[in-house]
């Protein structure tokens, strides 16, 4: 057992850099965070029909969710239960049943071991079949098309792990009826650094956008924006704001409903869509969500592992492997109200801009993976790093849920980022994970029913 004293402090908003590189605190993050978090595991939209199926992993372990016949949703953990071997190797598909490589073991989409070869000459008909279920992932939910999976059976619901948060997820993930979908193929990149320095990164810092990607931004960048201006070392704050305190959730966000789609070579169907959509999104979402943050730059945080970014229209998994290379798996996400044409549109920009010939990635990947080498030798591991920017600057705003510290750029989130990290490493279970909304909704705010899939 790792002692954690000291690797975080927020006072000074300080870690130790022993947590980017320790392989014994990797461990217990397999345990504490990924064993006991609901981590994403697919869209709604990736397994439509009864018999899809989509292989990712929680933590490092290879999981397989599926659509049953009656449409509700199992994971199971993608390992025969005979000899251990990966049981589907395709990342995707429909199927009736799952028959394993190695000695042809048949299982049902439901888990069940159904078949097994010579069952009645070498096994003379004694093999208790229920023993060998595939192994269920024990909390599986959905919350506005994302489906989530969590191994600790004493977590909270997956509602009560949102949090307020959903309160913001809302204003794009209930926006237009029909919801949200994921598009494209699933791209892959391999990433030499540790997990949580992307993730931080993208919760909450604003700051690096003017200077490390200025020259990308420039790129991509459609001259006709107002509200989200980037020169090459400063990003105009109006209204922006970082939002935490939700349970380690957060949002970062711009406040003007359009500058998402400021960083699209042309984005006059986006923009047309917005218009046209307007009123419709304040009828669902109320005048701030509708007006402000619905079209806006947006950068969400479901902790530890998903982030996605409305009006860039990326939503990423990072899966770890060891603490110092990750899985990065992105798609374009958008409203399945919006037109084909812009859809395919979206989908290009993604591919521009994030995922393995990204330009904004590029930029990212270096770096991260520099800041978690630099972060390993004897002497670099017990030096500290900072997120201290507007420290103590944070405070609570009528009627809009969290910890909220004015414009983009702060390093508010990252605290949260690094402080709910170490509630879950320092709590033996469940029961010492603190919960906390700060500034709870008010009744009149209460999120849309969230209906049936
Ligand atoms: S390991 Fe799967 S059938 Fe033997
Ligand atoms: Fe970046």
């Amino acid at each position: 057992m790792n002692k954690l004293e000291g690797l975080v402090d927020l006072k000074t908003g300080a870690q130790r850099r022993l947590i980017y590189s320790d392989q014994a605190i990797y461990e217990q993050e397999l345990e504490r965070v990924f064993g006991r978090c609901w981590l994403f595991l697919a869209h709604e939209s990736q397994i439509p029909n009864p018999g899809d199926f989509f292989r990712t992993y929680m933590g490092e372990d290879d999981v397989l969710v599926i659509r049953q016949e009656d449409k509700s949703i199992k994971a199971f953990i993608n390992s025969c239960t005979h000899r251990g071997n990966r049981l589907i190797r395709a990342d995707r598909g429909n199927a009736r049943a799952f028959a394993c490589n190695y000695h042809g073991w048949a299982f049902g989409i439901d888990g069940s071991l159904a078949t097994v070869p010579l069952e009645r000459e070498v096994y003379f008909n004694e093999i208790d079949k229920d023993q060998f279920h595939l192994v269920p992932v024990d909390n599986v939910a959905s919350y506005r098309g994302l489906i989530f999976g969590c191994f600790d059976k004493d977590a909270p619901s997956l509602e009560e792990y949102l949090g307020d948060s959903r309160w913001y997820l809302d204003a794009v993930l209930d926006a237009m009826p029909g919801g949200t979908e994921l598009i494209g193929a699933t791209q892959k990149v391999v990433l030499h650094t540790n997990w949580k320095l992307p993730v931080e990164n993208v919760c909450g810092d604003g700051y690096h956008l003017g200077w490390s990607h200025a020259g990308a931004m420039k790129a991509v960048q459609s001259g006709d924006l107002s509200g989200f201006t980037v020169g090459n070392s400063s990003v105009d704050l109006e209204g922006g704001m970082s939002v935490a305190g939700l349970n380690g959730n957060s949002v970062l966000a711009a406040l003007d409903g359009r500058s998402g789609y400021a960083f699209y070579p042309d984005p006059t169907l986006a923009l047309k869509y917005l218009e046209e959509n307007r009123a419709k999104a304040v009828a669902r979402l109320g005048k701030f969500r509708g007006e402000k943050l619905w079209g806006s730059q947006i950068n969400f945080t479901v902790f530890p592992s998903l982030q996605f970014l409305p009006g860039l229209n990326w939503f990423r998994v990072y899966h770890p492997k060891g603490p110092g290379q990750i899985e990065m798996w992105t798609w374009a996400i958008v409203e399945k109200a919006m037109p084909d044409e812009l859809k395919q549109q979206i989908l290009d920009n993604v591919l521009l801009t994030f995922g393995p010939a990204g330009l904004f990635d590029n930029d990212d990947g270096d770096n991260l993976a520099s800041c978690t080498v630099q972060s390993r030798g004897w002497r670099t591991r017990q030096m500290p790093v900072y997120t201290n920017m507007a420290l103590g600057r944070s405070g609570q705003r009528v009627g809009l849920p969290g910890d909220i510290a004015s414009g983009i750029v702060s390093e508010h989130n990252q605290r949260y980022f690094y402080r709910r990290w170490q509630e879950h490493m320092q709590a033996k279970d469940w029961s010492e994970v603190p919960q906390y909304n700060i500034n709870p909704l008010e009744a009149e705010h209460e999120q849309r029913p969230v209906q049936a899939a």
